[in-house]
């Protein structure tokens, strides 16, 4: 995919212009992610002092900067660029972050992922697909992931900001989006609850793709409708509507999946008053 930039960017602090969008061999240029932008990626993303955040093809620091002074943030940028890279460890130090910042020369194909909270980038579409399989390998569940204008293609995200920016003249003109997906847990297979207080048995068999979930759940002999499943990380919530005892419920179950077991708890209504016991679920082998 080509897109055209027609317009050169000026940036402030640099003595690196960035480049028309994109390259002819796909390599993706520098230009900078604006700062209402970077504000938008720093608020879905939601780094926290102590997280480990690592921008993926860094420019002149911008997003790691920002994550470390304003959320205390430990922050690696990498870049290809030689220049980018001086240019970042200079805005670093002139933003007073230098100790809580790294940046490396590094293609960022090879950046090691294990152990990261949050990534940021701002790539070219067929670079971020590039990446699935290495983010989805590499990222704990709960792990944040956050791009500026181009989504995962098949993993579906999570949330996603939409801003208009009338200056902007590179990718969607005059617009930009911000997406987010957090890692999510796994969660397949057939899960087994005992609530002797509710229903007996419950049995819930889970399918997933990515953080999208396909749930069946029984209680006793009774075949549910599971009306809404949610994966966001390690936290899943069912809402589950039938008959326990002849009785129609309405529950709400959730909880957080763990190494082969689910630990939470099940809000149960039966339209007249509600009331909320545990719920503990293990995996069947
Ligand atoms: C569009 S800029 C984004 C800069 C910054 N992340 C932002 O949002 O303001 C993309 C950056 O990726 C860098 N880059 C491109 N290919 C790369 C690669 N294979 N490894 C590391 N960096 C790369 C470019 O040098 C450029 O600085």
């Amino acid at each position: 995919m080509r897109l055209f930039f027609f317009s050169m960017l000026f940036c402030a602090a640099a003595t690196v212009s960035a480049q028309s969008w994109a390259w002819d061999d796909g390599t993706t240029p520098f230009v900078v992610s604006p700062d209402a932008v970077v504000e938008r990626m720093l608020y879905l993303a939601q780094p926290k002092a102590g997280d480990r955040l690592v921008d993926l093809g860094s420019g002149d620091g911008r997003i790691v900067i920002e994550a470390a002074k304003r959320f205390g943030a430990t922050g690696l940028g990498v870049d290809i660029d030689p220049r980018l890279v001086e240019l970042s460890r200079a805005n670093a130090r002139r933003a007073g972050v230098e100790k809580l910042t790294r940046f490396e020369i590094q293609d960022l194909f090879e950046t090691d992922l294990r152990g990261v909270n949050v990534v940021t980038m701002y790539l070219l579409p067929e670079v971020n697909l590039q990446l699935v399989p290495r983010l989805i390998g590499q990222l704990k569940p709960g792990a944040r992931i956050v791009s500026h204008d181009y989504d995962l293609g098949p993993w579906p995200f999570d949330e996603m900001i939409e801003l208009a920016l009338a200056e902007k003249m590179v990718g969607p003109l005059g617009r930009s989006r911000v997406f987010l997906w957090v890692v999510p847990a796994d969660a397949r297979g057939k899960w087994i609850s005992d609530m002797p207080e509710f229903g007996g048995q419950w049995q819930f068999s889970v399918a997933q793709k990515y953080q999208v979930l396909d749930v069946d759940a029984r209680a006793g002999a009774s075949n549910m409708v599971v009306r809404g499943a949610r994966l966001r990380g390690e936290e899943i919530r069912l809402a589950i509507t039938g008959l326990v005892a002849g009785k129609g419920y309405n529950t709400l179950f959730a909880g957080r999946v763990t190494d082969g077991r689910i630990e939470g708890n099940v809000r149960i209504s039966d339209g007249d008053s509600y009331r909320t016991i545990p719920w503990k679920a293990t995996r069947q082998p």
